[in-house]
């Protein structure tokens, strides 16, 4: 384990087995369509997206979206400014959102309410972690890993000062740690 880790909240082996459930469901739901648009959240959402992607039978096309919300360091404020775009026009497609983490939901809020004004046929969200105890907008989740309580956690993916993406599993760090 990580020396800065104080206690670990999902295992690399409950990560993968819940993902395994989450690919099942999506490949059942999408059984029908031709293919299915995952659109990843830069950069937390990387490792998890790469490891649902290869759970799910439909084929599927990457995109990627990068986003920063105007905020304090911990504070979200709902304002939310694209810093990479998707590449292909996604018109016409089945999107399916995929995030690490749903805070307070603004900043998935703002990207459903974007992504829904390009005509798509269908946008769902799939998050690894909701922490639903701090939710300021309501947004629907259609595919959810984990409900969490209100910490903060890394690894995964997820970061603390972008540190600790490459961590296997998830984690919550020594209260030192946060205040370095
Ligand atoms: P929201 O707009 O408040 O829902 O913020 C979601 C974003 O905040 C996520 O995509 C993460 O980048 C970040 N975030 C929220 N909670 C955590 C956490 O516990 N660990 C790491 N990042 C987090
Ligand atoms: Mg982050």
């Amino acid at each position: 384990m990580h020396p800065d880790v104080k206690e670990i909240m999902f295992s690399e082996s409950e990560i993968k087995n819940k993902i395994k459930e989450l690919g099942e469901r999506i490949s059942n739901d999408y059984k029908e369509c031709e293919s299915i648009t995952v659109v990843g959240i830069l950069k937390g959402a990387v490792i998890f997206m790469s490891d649902l992607v290869r759970s799910i039978s439909v084929p599927v096309f990457f995109d990627f979206m990068a986003v920063s919300s105007y905020s304090s360091s911990t504070e979200s404020s709902g304002v939310v400014r694209i810093l990479k775009d998707l590449d292909k026009n996604v018109e016409s497609k089945h999107v399916l959102i995929v995030e690490d983490i749903v805070d307070t939901g603004l900043t998935l809020n703002y990207l459903i309410n974007n992504l829904r004004n390009r005509n798509v046929v269908s946008l769902k969200v799939c998050t690894l972690l909701d922490k639903p105890s701090r939710r300021k907008v309501d947004v629907r989740i259609d595919y959810n890993g984990f409900e969490i309580p209100d910490e903060f956690v890394v690894g995964y993916g997820l970061d603390f000062n972008e540190c600790y993406r490459n961590l296997p599993y998830i984690a919550v760090l020594k209260p030192e740690v946060y205040r370095k």
